[in-house]
């Protein structure tokens, strides 16, 4: 089959080497966003009186007839065509005659490729940022039931203070938050439209590159017509920006692991984000969240590949970029999905109170608390710590912990101490009482929950 840049050519390259060359096994997801280029930058040829309006009415024509059968499923690629700029060429060119061969006009691929990607991404992107306001709508959920539920806190591993469970779930909240943030801030640096940069130098039509920028709904044009066909740095930002959001959740992911492990039983995962074994009738395997966490790795790959293909490249577009392609498309799939699990995984799973309130009370963690209070009593800080270790270490031998020591033990490694110590040491008392700005303190949670919702409901 002829190729559209065909001229210059004596004889064709063998069906083998044009499939290595083909993107349309994958850019044909584009399909919408190259037709919408497409419909701009005629209608930005005939207001400048490039073409007249009979064509320009003529091409848009065909055009809308791609886009419909675009959605039936009915159009056909074909790899002799390449991509899916000069497959959707050919297809117009058949479907309303050599007056589709304007079209191409005053552009060239290379900015049609890009201002295709931008607007992939952007609609991608924007609906990212919803699904990431459904998480942290599933999460604020969760919180707002658990405020006075207590878990140990942990540093290295080893329980260090209690916090309300709210508090740590609202943690994810905020981490989340940056991440819409991010995502937000990189489309409005990246809303710019390639259109009309040509292969790279411009084009001698007198066109109006601001009209079709709006009529695309971008914010202005590129300055640079070499930047614009050669930037990629907004499918970078988009890709570090998905990976620091899958990190996020694959640290969730991991803490929901352990506590569904035998050994912490903190949560139970719903049978619909579970698996079994095949072989051991015991188990339920909380197999999405470990599938999460594994994703998280192909996210990270995209974006070192993408920095990769990118590194060496001299201005302006190279056949490199087209790798720039799967490698989005499958961190946009990823994310998406991940997202869409992830809220129902939160929503649905179980909270073991009971087993969280045995684990707090069945520890140390009470013990800062007692420090703190020999503090407050006038003793140095340091010197406490060292008090309070010892019985700590009293309470080891005896294999017990701090609230079952009698007032003699207390007594004896201070006269400071008085009969309220067991109720300072009660868990509950010892969150309650971190009510400074952002601690786990239940005022502060609330006061967080209730800055989580009105983010939520204002979408600010
Ligand atoms: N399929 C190409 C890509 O994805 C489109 C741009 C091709 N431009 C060119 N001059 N070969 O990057």
């Amino acid at each position: 089959m002829s190729k559209l840049w065909g001229g210059r050519f004596t004889k064709s390259a063998e069906e083998w080497v044009d499939e290595f060359g083909a993107s349309i096994g994958f850019d044909q997801e584009l399909v919408q966003e190259d037709i919408e280029g497409s419909l701009a930058h005629v209608a930005m040829l005939a207001k400048c009186g490039i073409i007249s309006d009979e064509e320009a009415t003529k091409i848009k024509e065909g055009l809308q007839v791609l886009k419909q059968k675009a959605e039936n499923g009915e159009l056909e690629f074909s790899v002799a065509q390449e991509d899916i700029h000069l497959n959707l060429e050919k297809q117009l060119i058949d479907e309303i005659g050599p007056v589709g061969g304007k079209l191409h006009t005053g552009r060239s691929r290379n900015d049609q490729v890009a201002t295709d990607m931008h607007l992939y991404l952007r609609n991608e992107a924007r609906e990212i940022m919803v699904a990431v306001r459904a998480l942290q709508e599933a999460l604020t959920k969760q919180a707002a039931d658990h405020v006075e539920t207590l878990i140990p806190g942990y540093t290295h591993m080893q329980r260090a203070q209690p916090v309300s469970f709210a508090h740590h779930l609202l943690a994810y909240f905020w981490m989340l938050e940056r991440d819409y943030g991010r995502l937000h801030d990189a489309g409005k640096r990246s809303n710019l439209s390639p259109l009309g940069a040509g292969a790279l130098a411009g084009t001698t039509f007198p066109i109006d590159r601001t009209y079709s920028a709006e009529l695309l709904g971008f914010d202005g044009i590129y300055e640079n017509s070499l930047d614009a066909v050669s930037d990629r740095d907004f499918i970078v930002e988009f890709l570090s920006n998905a990976s620091m959001l899958m990190m996020h959740l694959s640290r969730l992911c991991e803490e929901l692991i352990l506590w569904s492990s035998q050994e912490f039983q903190f949560i139970e995962m719903d049978d619909s984000f579970a698996t079994g074994s095949s072989i051991m009738p015991q188990k339920k395997n909380p197999d999405m969240a470990e599938l999460i966490r594994g994703k998280t790795g192909r996210v990270y790959g995209n974006l070192f590949s993408l920095l990769t293909t990118l590194k060496g490249l001299p201005l302006a577009y190279n056949k490199d970029m087209q790798e720039d392609k799967e490698g989005m498309f499958d961190t946009v799939k990823t994310v998406k999905g991940s997202l869409r699990i992830f809220a129902g995984m939160i929503e649905t799973m179980t909270v073991n109170e009971g087993t969280m309130a045995k684990a707090v009370h069945e520890d140390f963690s009470n013990a800062t608390e007692l420090a703190d209070y020999l503090a407050t009593k006038g003793m140095p800080f340091r010197e406490a710590h060292e008090v309070v270790g010892k019985l700590v270490l009293t309470a080891i031998e005896r294999g017990v912990y701090l609230l079952d020591l009698k007032m003699e033990d207390y007594q004896g490694a201070s006269e400071l101490f008085a009969e309220d110590i067991y109720e300072v040491l009660q868990p509950h008392t010892v969150v309650a009482r971190r009510n400074s700005a952002g601690g786990t303190g239940f005022d502060q949670v609330q006061s967080a929950l209730e800055k989580a919702n009105h983010i939520l409901s204002t979408n600010k």
